[in-house]
């Protein structure tokens, strides 16, 4: 397993004016790992993807990927040389373009040559199962399919380490059963993920360890079974009713606010058509 992808989050901190999203925080993450990052909603999650990824400084401490310090480095040197890749909340695609020119693009990042690119972009529809869709503009896909989308854009670009801000919320039980086996792949190719997710059966089907975090601060690392056992998971999420962790009260809190941002979506894209 290359040593290429390990993730050491380095006692990293960060603060909004008073408030602190992110506590001291300290992960390892050795590489071909599934890392799960949970917590409650406002936890720090995703300001901590993003100091991660490197689209956000944070107030103090290092990320370090491999052997690269990468703390401050621009976005595409995070991708050619640590090979690191992201996807966001929510989908983020070029909407006109149809998904061949959406994965070519991000397969242009690494891949220099036309011929090289061209065959990896060919190589990913294929594997996802795109290719009956290649020619479509990106927004007119369901929803689970501009995920698929977004999967393959980081695929194309032959990572070492793929950082996901929760992938399967807003997808059906089935399409969350083909993102699992999507992230399996990964994994087999020895690709180091760093999973933020509500998702609990999700985590349970692909994590081999968890950080959870509340208030910003980690309040328990471990194997899922470890950490949804833990009674301070418990109180983060329930209020201290020691009960197992309900897959559904979290699941829901999740999928309830991306179904208001679908309806958002959707009502910019109406706009968008009634503007042309
Ligand atoms: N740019 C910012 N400026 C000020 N406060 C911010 C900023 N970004 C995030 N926050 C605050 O930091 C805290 C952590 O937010 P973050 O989005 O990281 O949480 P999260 O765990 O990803 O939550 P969710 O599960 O809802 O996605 C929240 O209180 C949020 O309001
Ligand atoms: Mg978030």
């Amino acid at each position: 397993m290359s040593p290429g992808g390990s993730v050491q989050v380095i006692g990293i901190t960060q603060r909004f004016g008073g408030l602190t999203a992110v506590d001291d925080v300290h992960v390892a993450i050795p590489a071909g790992a599934i890392h799960g990052i949970i917590g409650p909603n406002g936890a720090g999650k995703t300001t901590l993807l993003n100091i991660i990824s490197g689209l956000q400084r944070p107030t103090s401490g290092t990320v370090q990927v491999g052997e690269h310090q990468i703390t401050g480095w621009p976005g595409h040197r995070l991708v050619t040389k640590a090979r690191m890749v992201r996807t966001f909340q929510t989908v983020r695609l070029f909407g006109s373009m149809t998904v061949q020119q959406n994965i070519e693009i991000a397969a242009g990042t690494v891949h220099r040559g036309r011929q090289q690119r061209d065959r990896r972009t060919a190589e990913v529809i294929a594997e996802l199962g795109l290719e009956s869709h290649a020619a479509d503009p990106a927004t007119s896909l369901s929803y689970g399919l501009q995920r698929q989308v977004e999967l393959a854009r980081v695929l194309v670009a032959d990572p070492l380490v793929v950082l996901l801000d929760e992938p399967a919320a807003g997808l059906s039980p089935t399409e969350r059963h083909d993102l699992a086996q999507t992230l399996r792949v990964m994994n087999g190719r020895g690709i180091t993920v760093v999973l933020v997710e509500h998702h609990m059966d999700l985590v349970h089907a692909v994590c081999q360890t968890c950080t959870v975090l509340d208030f910003g601060a980690v309040i328990s690392s471990g194997t899922p079974q470890e950490v949804t056992r833990d009674p301070a998971v418990l109180e983060a999420y329930l209020g201290g009713s020691h009960h197992a962790v309900a897959d559904d009260l979290v699941i829901e809190s999740a999928d309830e606010r991306v179904a208001d941002e679908r309806v958002a979506d959707e009502r910019v894209a109406d706009e968008q058509v009634g503007e042309q």
